[in-house]
């Protein structure tokens, strides 16, 4: 797919929660092709310590408004300044990169999509094309508190949201891969973004149910274009970059030891 460097304007800049932000930008023209679990490469403008861009996936793409969303969680200084932006500022951001998550062939596979803390951010832009074609996706979201639990009214909109978290403040109380659904329903297809562990222990519940899996993988990244191999992993093809090969993989074709 084609990439494009684009200089984007803030339209909104909401603080869901202490470590989140929820920047919304736009441009005159309408907003190239992006496909769910496809990422951007966004500058972070007047920092003194942050030179590189910053991988963030895209959230959701509101074609109505001609807005892209990106879920940004403040983790570091490149990030905390990028949370400062206004409505009206200028972000610039390299778009679309990577590939995105497959596309069920037919409408009325079970399908589960698994979230873990910021991972949920591209779980919402695929359940919406999920739902645009027919499916009814399931969203299993998991976060350490109910306040991290991001997004649900959104998420609520385009299917079924159980939910867990580590202290049992909304939701099954553990981890997603403890939540009840996993034991009632038999789902055909399962698409993962979290932390690691989150992710793996998903990919070995799948494992174990013969179920297809995909995982998208938060490597750090650097270029996001295949040039700095900083974000290269280990795959049944050899050493892969994750921001040109991925981020998403069917999990079979990773070295996991699930
Ligand atoms: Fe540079 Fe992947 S981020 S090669």
């Amino acid at each position: 797919m084609k990439k494009y460097i684009l200089d984007l304007t803030v339209t909104e800049n909401v603080r869901l929660h202490n470590n989140y932000v929820l920047i919304k930008l736009t441009q005159d023209k309408p907003l190239p092709e992006m496909l769910p679990g496809q990422f951007a490469e966004i500058r972070i403008d007047g920092s003194n310590t942050t030179f590189l861009r910053r991988p963030i996936s895209i959230n959701y793409v509101d074609r109505t408004t001609n807005e892209v969303w990106f879920l940004v969680q403040l983790v570091g200084d490149g990030t905390r300044q990028l949370a400062t932006v206004k409505k009206g500022d200028t972000v610039n951001v390299v778009l679309p990169l990577g590939n995105g998550f497959s596309m069920p062939e037919k409408s009325d596979k079970k399908l589960l999509l698994v979230g873990g803390g910021v991972g949920t951010a591209p779980m919402l832009y695929m359940g919406e094309a999920l739902k645009k074609m027919g499916c009814k996706p399931v969203f299993l979201l998991g976060a350490r508190s109910a306040n991290d639990l991001l997004q649900l009214d959104q998420f609520e909109k385009l299917g079924e949201v159980y939910t867990t978290t580590e202290d049992g403040s909304a939701g099954e109380k553990g981890y997603v891969t403890m939540h009840s659904i996993l034991k009632t329903t038999k789902f055909d297809m399962i698409y993962t973004c979290g932390p690691k562990p989150m992710m793996m222990a998903v990919a070995k519940y799948a494992k174990e149910n013969d179920i297809e899996c995909e995982v998208s993988l938060e490597n750090t990244m650097a270029c996001g274009v295949g040039a700095c191999l900083c974000c290269v992993e280990n795959t049944q093809e050899g050493h892969v970059c994750v921001c040109k090969e991925g981020p998403v993989f069917n999990y079979k074709k990773l070295l996991w030891q699930i």
